[in-house]
């Protein structure tokens, strides 16, 4: 662990668009210190010394790297584990972007691996750090609105994405996302699944909903899809709603929280941009990895809880909408 009063020396794995951003929020954090770049790519390593400097070494392993506290993994969803494992194997703590693996008892060997080490693997589920989720999370634990009954979120991206991330589909790049907030605002994982698919001309999956229950009898829906012929970057659509028996709330896109049946928030909480989000995320982090509790952060098993829903997703709609229950990640044996 750091002495509290210096900074986290963070190494950030991958420098593609999300881990040059996660590197401008480590740079702009003062309890960090972005010690590395890392990028098995030569292209990826000239931006990133381009941008960076000569301040910041820029290698294409983190075996070269020296000293550090803590690693921001940001490289291709199937190319997580890899950096993640070694991070951990060095004693460091982990930020994982979501979605934290797509192999769900290799996510439990992982955690295994951070125990045994005494280092925290957290997930860049982002969304927790939304303000208005986080006062939709903090009225759904007072108990003050009853149990949550249903959830419904939709997230809708550039058809672009189809291409960029075609191996992996709309429920399991966008859909974690709600996977997360809809078993973090219900306190429970969903199990058994549903899916159906609607494919475009070319065969690629253009939306995906999801159907659940989790243990605690919420009923959840996710919309996942890639359907927004605009150029990139650009701003998804999204949209969610929360039902208690007695109470009522909708999310259109950035708008602020829409509430029936009790008070709204006391003041209107603005929808967090993704770089503010990054930020609030990274200064959990540092929190975490200094022995505070990292707010809410989202941790491993979280992530892979997501993952084992959306990967259940994937196999229904394979199937051709059959149910299908989510792995456990917490039930899987430690490897012979
Ligand atoms: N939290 C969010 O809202 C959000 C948004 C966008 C992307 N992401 C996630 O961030 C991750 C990165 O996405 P991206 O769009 O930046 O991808 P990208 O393809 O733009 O960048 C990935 C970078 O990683 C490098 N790389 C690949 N394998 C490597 C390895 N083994 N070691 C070191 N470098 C390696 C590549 O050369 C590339 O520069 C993905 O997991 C993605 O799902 C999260």
């Amino acid at each position: 662990m750091t002495a509290s009063h210096q900074p986290v020396r963070v190494v950030v794995v991958g420098y593609g668009g999300y881990g040059q951003l996660h590197a401008d929020a480590v740079r702009a954090e003062p309890g960090a210190q972005l010690v590395a770049v890392v990028d098995s790519d030569r292209t990826a390593r000239e931006r990133a010394r381009e941008r960076l400097g000569a301040t910041v070494p820029v290698v294409a392993s983190l075996d070269e790297v020296a000293d550090a506290d803590a690693v921001v993994v940001a490289t291709p969803d199937r190319h997580h584990l890899a950096p993640a494992t070694a991070a951990v194997a060095r004693g460091c703590h982990v930020l994982v972007e979501k979605p934290v693996t797509t192999d769900v008892p290799a996510a439990a060997e992982l955690g295994r691996r951070a125990a045994a080490h005494g280092v925290h693997v957290a997930v860049g589920h982002l969304l927790r750090f939304d303000p208005r989720l986080r006062w939709l999370r903090e009225q759904v634990a007072s108990g003050a609105w009853g149990p949550v009954v249903h959830m419904a979120l939709l997230r809708n991206g550039a058809v672009e994405l189809r291409e960029t991330y075609r191996d992996v589909s709309p429920v399991l790049q966008g859909g974690v996302h709600d996977i997360d907030v809809a078993q973090w605002l219900a306190g429970s994982p969903i199990g058994t699944v549903t899916c159906e698919v609607a494919r475009a001309p070319d065969g690629a999956a253009a939306f995906m909903t999801m159907t659940g229950r989790t243990a605690l009898g919420c009923v959840v829906t996710v919309h996942a899809g890639r359907t927004l012929d605009l150029p990139m970057p650009l701003d998804p659509q999204t949209w969610m709603s929360l039902a208690t028996p007695s109470v009522t709330v909708t999310i259109d896109g950035d708008h602020p929280v829409r509430v029936v049946g009790a008070p709204a928030p006391p003041t209107p909480l603005r929808a967090a941009t993704p770089v503010e989000m990054l930020a609030r995320q990274l200064e959990a982090f540092v929190d975490l990895v200094r022995g505070g509790p990292g707010g809410v952060l989202a941790d491993l098993g979280d992530g892979a809880r997501a993952v084992a829903v959306a990967l259940a997703a994937e196999r229904s709609a394979a199937r051709g909408g059959v149910p299908i229950a989510a792995d456990r990640p917490d039930e899987h044996p430690p490897d012979p």
